[in-house]
């Protein structure tokens, strides 16, 4: 069948002006994950009965309707009037925190996963994938320690007395996630091809960027009517010179013959924020995903919380300054590409490649000319996610010395001056 893919809708309005247009899209209800989990606890059929829309299901319905279903979170147990999320976990998570996890989650720690940075905790936590979820018993915090793979087996679970105090809070913070539908970019529903047969969805329609980036995936059916739809080796396919950046992927059954789209029951790429490259891994998340509520001849659905080329392959342009870079900001930006950006820590790097800085002067110079304001060093992002008095959730801030920062700038400034 006709698989193309459509533009993103950017807005809840019907846009399905394709030829697959159908009874099966014209009716479709907004439905907030939460009132549809089947792992969630309902809170109230009314929940479901939105207004009916034309639009796609999107991760970002899962919004505030989303964030009161899974967890008891609402026991109030520090969720005392007035107080606010960052509060909550100030008085009563980030010291547990610290004793059972930060050895190793600090900056520099043992894991190469820096969620307890200084000098915010409450920003390098909250800022990390897969933390604030819709649904808080699926945070990597409190799934990942549980895991007995945990730092390869060497590391701990949370103890329960702790777990009884961070629960509570990813819960306050998922109620407070805000419902954006706007970012959320859709694939025209299709059907799959079924019993283990390759699909490739191809994003180009999305976003002209997305030219050649597919999706694939083996599918097959379960049960007899098919119940279940097992999709296998999930894989990512970004081209040359591309960082990929996937954010929170969602598959939607749409019934043949109309009526309510099922999100992905699990929502098992809710944590999901990643990076590809070509020359990298593929494997989307786990790589199989089984949707629990298939239904026989059903459409299937595909949209982002957000899917977008990060750092260099927007064209970056040429350096007009590469002899000021290379004699005063080249030296100043050793310390970011030792620390980060020079190929350590993959979304640094997709974000400003600083892997060649010492033997490509040019390509290095395009890429910190992307992250600067040409002749105008205080708008200039290199120099505000750095600054140790900027609340930028940027992990590295010069460990907090002012003195430190102000040779970086001196350094940097007359390059990013002699670039206008
Ligand atoms: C002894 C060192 C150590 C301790 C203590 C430790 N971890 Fe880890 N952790 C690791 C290592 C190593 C990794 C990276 C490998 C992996 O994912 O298992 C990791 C990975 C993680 C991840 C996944 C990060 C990612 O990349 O997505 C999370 C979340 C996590 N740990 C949470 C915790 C929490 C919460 C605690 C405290 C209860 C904790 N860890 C205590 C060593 C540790």
């Amino acid at each position: 069948m006709d698989r193309r893919l459509q533009s993103p809708s950017l807005s809840p309005a019907p846009t399905m002006a394709s030829p697959l247009r159908s009874a099966a899209f014209s009716s479709l209800l907004a439905l907030s994950l939460g009132a549809v989990g089947v792992g969630a606890s309902s809170c109230g059929d009314s929940a479901a009965d939105g207004e009916p829309t034309s639009g796609p299901v999107g991760p970002g319905t899962t919004g505030s309707g989303g964030g009161e279903g899974g967890q008891g979170g609402s026991t109030g147990e520090g969720g005392t009037s007035g107080e606010t999320a960052r509060d909550v976990f100030e008085a009563s998570v980030q010291q547990g925190l610290m004793a059972e996890c930060g050895a190793c989650h600090q900056l520099q720690g043992a894991a190469d996963a820096p969620f307890l940075a200084a000098p915010d905790v409450y920003v390098s936590v909250t800022t990390y994938p897969g933390v604030v979820v819709p649904n808080a018993n699926q945070s990597v915090l409190v799934t990942r320690p549980a895991d007995p793979g945990h730092g390869g087996g060497q590391a701990p679970n949370m103890s329960d007395a702790l777990r009884a105090k961070v629960l509570p809070w990813l819960a306050l913070e998922a109620a407070r996630i805000p419902p954006n539908d706007s970012s959320t970019q859709f694939v025209t529903p299709f059907k799959p091809k079924l019993m283990g047969a390759l699909n490739t969805i191809y994003l180009g329609d999305l976003d002209p960027t997305l030219e050649n980036v597919s999706i694939t995936f083996n599918a097959y059916e379960l049960g007899q009517p098919p119940s279940m739809l097992v999709l296998e080796n999930l894989e990512v396919h970004p081209i040359a010179d591309m960082s990929l950046r996937v954010v929170h992927p969602l598959f939607t059954m749409y019934p043949d013959e109309g009526g309510d789209p099922v999100p992905d029951p699990a929502d098992s790429y809710s944590g999901l924020d990643d990076l590809f490259e070509v020359t990298g891994r593929r494997k989307l998340g786990t790589g199989t995903l089984v949707h629990t509520a298939w239904q026989k001849d059903a459409y299937l659905g595909l949209a982002f919380e957000l899917v977008e080329i990060v750092g260099g392959y927007i064209p970056p342009t040429d350096c007009l300054a590469l002899a000021a870079f290379d004699s005063n900001a080249k030296p100043a930006l050793n310390v970011c590409a030792t620390q980060c950006h020079g190929g350590q820590n993959p979304q640094a790097t997709g974000a400003m490649d600083l892997s060649k800085l010492a033997t490509d002067g040019a390509k290095s110079c395009r890429q910190v000319r992307a992250r600067i304001k040409p002749g105008q060093p205080a708008q200039s992002q290199i120099l505000l996610v750095t600054n140790p008095l900027d609340l930028s959730a940027h992990v590295f801030k010069f460990q907090g010395s002012l003195t430190a920062y102000d040779t970086f700038k001196n350094q940097v400034t007359p390059w990013i001056n002699a670039e206008d």
